[in-house]
């Protein structure tokens, strides 16, 4: 097995998108077939009923939800960005601007652990991909929770398993060979792919990740699945 000298420890996981950020997008095309356009057009059917929204996008990456968001719905006013990773926010920021969306999108180095931001300032809070990448789940999500205005609305995207036995075996072999593979071959990271992977097999997902959005406070928590359970958009409001 291939192995990094110096692979970045538990508490650094994102150190290493910063290598893999030059080929981040193209992987996520070819390793979901596209569909991850699909699945974050799809969140944008999630955002609150209001209208003049400000939303945070956390673990941003680069940018795919936020501009996501801003091609599939005209209630964003104003949205932030926020990643540990520079080298993931400099592709951000490029496309950004390429969309002309730089007015209203701004971009921050910060943690989702420990957000710089008042308490109660956004309406919608946004998490693709990036929750299962984080050391403290429960802080990521009180943090989340703290910065929310009351009425506001957590959403997040993120890798499940399937329940169906078929699919399950399915989406394990290609989660465990298939997936690190692609990845490894047009990255030239295959250990972080292989990482990458093994967190969606061993992240809560359904309704024991909807239990942790309930202990921290959320309600009308709800969990949707797509792509035969491949992936979950899961929702919870900050009622006060
Ligand atoms: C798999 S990428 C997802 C990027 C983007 N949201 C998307 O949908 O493509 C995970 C991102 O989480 C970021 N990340 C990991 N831990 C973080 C933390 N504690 N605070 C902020 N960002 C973090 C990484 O730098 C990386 O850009």
């Amino acid at each position: 097995m291939l192995r990094e000298k110096n692979p970045p420890s538990r508490f650094e996981i994102w150190k290493m998108f910063d290598k893999i950020s030059p080929t981040y997008d193209m992987v996520n095309r070819v390793m979901t077939f596209g569909l991850d356009c699909l699945w974050r057009k799809k969140m944008a059917a999630f955002l609150p009923e209001k209208k003049a929204l400000t939303l945070l996008d956390c673990a941003t990456g680069t940018a795919d939800q936020l501009l996501a968001f801003m091609r599939y719905s005209k209630k964003i006013t104003s949205a932030t960005g926020i990643d540990l990773s520079q080298e993931m926010l400099q592709i951000a920021n490029q496309k950004i601007k390429k969309k002309g969306f730089d007015s209203c999108i701004s971009l921050q180095e910060a943690s989702l652990l420990d957000l710089p931001f008042e308490n109660s300032c956004f309406d919608c809070i946004s998490i693709s991909f990036g929750i299962r990448n984080v050391v403290d789940v429960n802080k990521a999500l009180q943090e989340c929770f703290r910065v929310l205005k009351p009425q506001g609305r957590l959403l997040i995207l993120e890798g499940a398993v399937p329940n169906n036995r078929l699919l399950k075996a399915g989406h394990h072999f290609y989660l465990r060979y298939l997936l690190p593979f692609l990845g490894g071959v047009i990255s030239g990271q295959p250990q972080a792919y292989r990482y990458l992977n093994d967190t969606i097999s061993s992240f809560p997902c359904g309704e024991k990740f909807c239990a942790y959005l309930k202990d921290v406070g959320f309600t009308s928590v709800k969990a949707t699945s797509f792509t035969g359970g491949a992936v979950c958009i899961y929702q919870g409001d900050r009622i006060t």
